[in-house]
């Protein structure tokens, strides 16, 4: 080995980070995580699922199986598109065919994948603002314009994009979370979905639905999936919040002259996800009545979590935050009535929250635009804490608040 040559005061300065890594910055999310991960505090930031919930028998019996009847599957290099059998199971799910189907590592990097194959620099994503910190990143590293729409408890307002349309500016994408969104949690009406895939026949714009929460719903009915309403819509998916975010298994379904352009890219930033995840996956996914059982008592352990936020919520602050209770996901996302701590944002109550041991994520950290949108939201999590953790919570931030 040869002998490293030290860097010294006279040496020159690092090279720059290239242009891609300079425009996509740091997660504030993370940021904010580091904070809220001190063992006292009980963090309602998170967006991680439920631990408590991962079939762990189940994925190690997959795991135990595929090493010992399919090791060739299991430990080889695999196809960069993913399992055959995996991207069936899925194209089953999705009513769509294999060869649509690309295995992903994760919905992220279906994300970063897709906004690749699609956008040129300086092409127009349009998203409701706020919106999930990841899509954000993806696209601005792809050097999109993003044009923010508003969006309500229907989710995006499509009225807003019409009115983007004919003041000139057609997107070349339009991104939704058309279930249970991150942050604010909401459904995208089943009107505005015929309303945006209209607008998507007309104007040839792709949608990029990301759907890691639709399975995540214990009340009401979904709408029609955009997928079923338009074949300009690419559906991403994940077993992050169904399975197990560490096996970082998700896909991309997409017209099939787009899935090839994906899996061109993919070949180039990872050869495949990995093989032994994907064959835990496809057994996990692949028996159904285990995976119906999983999901029931997913759903209800969420169902529990959600209730018990919003109580302690009602109970602990009453008429101070602003909110709907949750018919699926994660998340519940709230508002500061104007009365409460009239002039403090809620980055300075996050910072009063730490001190009396629990956290959330301002909403600022999910504005599109740099200008201090939504600052006077509340991303809280119900997802990790035990119901007792949860009124506390809400007991602390009610201190934090100085109504305690
Ligand atoms: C809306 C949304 N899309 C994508 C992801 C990324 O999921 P994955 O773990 O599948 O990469 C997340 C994760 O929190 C998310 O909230």
């Amino acid at each position: 080995m040869g002998a490293m040559v030290k860097s010294t005061l006279t040496s020159p300065p690092l090279p720059p980070l290239g242009s891609s890594a300079a425009r996509v910055g740091s997660s504030a999310i993370r940021d904010l995580l580091a904070l809220a991960e001190r063992p006292e505090v009980i963090s309602l930031a998170g967006g991680l699922p439920d631990a408590r919930t991962f079939p762990v028998d189940a994925l190690a019996a997959a795991a135990a199986d595929a090493l010992a009847d399919d090791p060739g599957a299991t430990l080889q290099y695999g196809p960069t598109e993913g399992d055959p059998q995996l991207r069936d199971l899925v194209a089953h799910r999705l009513g769509a065919d294999r060869a649509n189907v690309t295995i992903t590592s994760g919905a992220q990097q279906a994300l970063q994948l897709v906004a690749r194959a699609v956008l040129d620099p300086g092409d127009v994503v349009a998203l409701a603002d706020p919106a999930y910190v990841g899509a954000l990143q993806a696209f601005r590293s792809a050097d999109a314009r993003l044009a923010p729409l508003p969006s309500d408890h229907h989710g995006l307002q499509v009225q807003a994009l019409v009115e983007l349309i004919d003041a000139g500016t057609v997107p070349s994408l339009v991104y939704v979370t058309s279930s249970f969104d991150n942050p604010t949690g909401a459904t995208l009406a089943g009107q505005r979905r015929v309303a945006l895939a209209e607008l998507a026949e007309e104007h040839g714009f792709w949608i990029v639905d990301d759907d890691p929460y639709g399975e995540l719903r214990w009340a009401g009915s979904a709408p029609t999936p955009l997928r079923e309403l338009t074949d300009r819509t690419i559906v991403l998916g994940s077993t992050s919040k169904i399975l197990s975010p560490g096996l970082r298994v998700g896909w991309a379904s997409a017209p099939v002259e787009l899935s090839r352009a994906i899996v061109v890219l993919k070949q180039s930033t990872d050869l495949h996800t990995s093989a032994l995840s994907q064959q835990i996956v496809r057994r996990a996914l692949g028996d159904e009545p285990a995976m119906a059982t999983h999901l029931a008592i997913l759903r209800s352990a969420y169902q529990r979590q959600a209730g018990a936020l919003a109580d302690a919520l009602d109970r602990h602050l009453p008429g101070a935050l602003r909110f709907g209770r949750p018919d699926g996901g994660m998340f519940l996302w709230a508002e500061l009535a104007p009365h409460v701590a009239a002039d403090a944002s809620a980055d300075q109550l996050l910072e009063r929250a730490l001190a009396c041991g629990t956290a959330f994520v301002p909403g600022s950290a999910f504005a599109v635009e740099p200008t201090g949108g939504h600052r006077r939201r509340l991303r809280l999590s119900f997802a990790t804490a035990t119901e007792e953790e949860l009124d506390e919570a809400a007991r602390r931030l009610a201190g934090a608040l100085a109504l305690g």
